[in-house]
């Protein structure tokens, strides 16, 4: 085997572990928003809970929001604005009855996460984002990106309507 085939090999290997880690990190660069190049942040179904929601109407989801580090920090502080760093995630499901539990309870009266909707996320960057308040959006469906212009440029416009004082962020801590 000549030193240059395994020069080669090694090269081969080392571009496809960075491709895999890449994928595996979420740092996928495809798989950003369009406008904001915002993604799916690594871990971040392991975040706390900053609340939870329903949306009735057409949307009839159930939903959580989710910070990481920073954003608990400043919410648990009442730090506002946001620090730069700081995300929040969005996740809804389908808001389905649960005829299982329903059947322990003998009546209708428990309703459950159903299938995924989507996941929203918002990130903290006054220097980027000086443009749309110092947040950056992006929308996913099953891990992939919403590349939708239109949808993406609703988002600043309607946390916009919010007083300056919310910097832009509806959900409050549920303690
Ligand atoms: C018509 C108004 C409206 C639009 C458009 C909208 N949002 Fe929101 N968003 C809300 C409201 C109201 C809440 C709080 C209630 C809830 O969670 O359902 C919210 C909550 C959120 C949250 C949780 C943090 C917070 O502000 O409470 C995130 C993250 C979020 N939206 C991201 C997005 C993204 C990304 C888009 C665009 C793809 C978007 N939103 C479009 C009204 C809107």
């Amino acid at each position: 085997m000549s030193v240059w085939y395994i020069r080669g090999t090694a090269l081969a290997s080392a571009f496809l572990m960075t491709g895999l880690i890449a994928i595996a990190d979420g740092n996928d660069a495809s798989n950003t928003s369009p406008v904001y190049d915002v993604g799916l942040p690594p871990g971040y179904r392991d975040w706390q809970v900053i609340g939870v929601a329903h949306e009735a109407g057409a949307l009839n989801d159930i939903r959580v929001i989710l910070g990481n580090d920073i954003a608990m920090k400043a919410y648990r502080s009442a730090t506002r604005p946001f620090p730069d760093g700081s995300i929040i995630a969005r996740l809804a499901w389908k808001y389905v009855p649960s005829a299982e539990n329903n059947a322990i309870f003998g009546q209708q009266q428990s309703f459950v996460a159903g299938d995924p909707t989507n996941v929203q996320i918002d990130v903290k960057d006054s220097t980027k984002y000086a443009a749309s308040g110092g947040w950056g959006y992006g929308q996913f469906e099953n891990g992939r990106v919403n590349p939708s212009v239109d949808l993406i440029n609703t988002c600043f416009a309607c946390h916009d309507r919010l007083p300056k004082s919310e910097d832009l962020v509806f959900t409050r801590y549920a303690p």
